[in-house]
């Protein structure tokens, strides 16, 4: 799929001041500093849509971002950052909750893991929690750039079989790098195919 255009729409905290209307939208949710932002921009291929940072925490907002004018990529604030203090943890949480649970546009979740690490508590809860609440995901492994294909290879399988362990089924996955742009074209492709679908319904 091209990206023709990629234009920013609405910073909120608030899941009611989010854009009316009925077009599909795909967020990207995960640990702060996963890579979320990044990925946006790599999908769009423009560098500085979404803000990045080195440091954690630097998304705090609700963000739309309009593509192709006819669906949208949503940049959410990471979770489980812990310098933030409880009350800050707290009101991200609420504001990923209500996004998640109150926005029927919301296509699908991708949740960002870090290639280089085991299989953190954090995620495996969160993904927990989506299954319960029939929130359609996807995983998407992150920083691929940063270690050999084979232990890529051998992080991504430890992590299906931990997934394996609670799922019968396992979601869809994506391996990506916002620096090598892998992934790009997969995650693009899985986004048109459903896109297809909901327009022939
Ligand atoms: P919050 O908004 O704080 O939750 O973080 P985020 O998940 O949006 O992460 P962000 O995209 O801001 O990236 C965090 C850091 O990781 C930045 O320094 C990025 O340059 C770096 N980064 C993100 N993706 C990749 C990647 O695929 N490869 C490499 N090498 N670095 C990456
Ligand atoms: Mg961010």
């Amino acid at each position: 799929m091209d990206i023709k255009s990629a234009e920013f729409i609405i910073s909120n905290t608030d899941v009611n001041k989010c854009p009316q209307g009925n077009l599909p939208e795909y967020a990207f949710i995960g640990r702060s500093n996963v890579g979320k932002s990044s990925l946006i921009n790599m999908l769009t291929e423009r560098k500085g849509l979404a803000i990045t940072s080195a440091t954690p925490g630097k998304t705090l907002l609700i963000n739309h971002f309009l593509i192709n004018k006819s669906w949208y990529l949503v940049d959410l604030p990471g979770y489980g950052y812990a310098k933030r203090g409880q009350k800050g943890k707290e009101q991200i949480k609420r504001i990923i909750e209500s996004y998640i649970m109150q926005r029927p546009q919301m296509t699908n979740l991708f949740v960002l893991v870090d290639s280089r690490h085991e299989p953190q508590r954090i995620d495996m809860d969160f993904i927990t929690w989506l299954g319960e609440h029939g929130i359609p995901f996807s995983i998407v492994f992150t920083k691929a750039d940063k270690l050999t294909n084979s232990k890529l290879n051998s992080n991504v399988q430890a992590y299906l079989k931990q997934l394996q362990e609670f799922w019968e089924e396992l979601p869809p996955y994506f391996i990506t790098s916002s620096e090598t742009r892998k992934g790009r074209e997969e995650i693009l492709q899985y986004i048109e195919s459903i896109n297809k679908e909901l327009n022939q319904n």
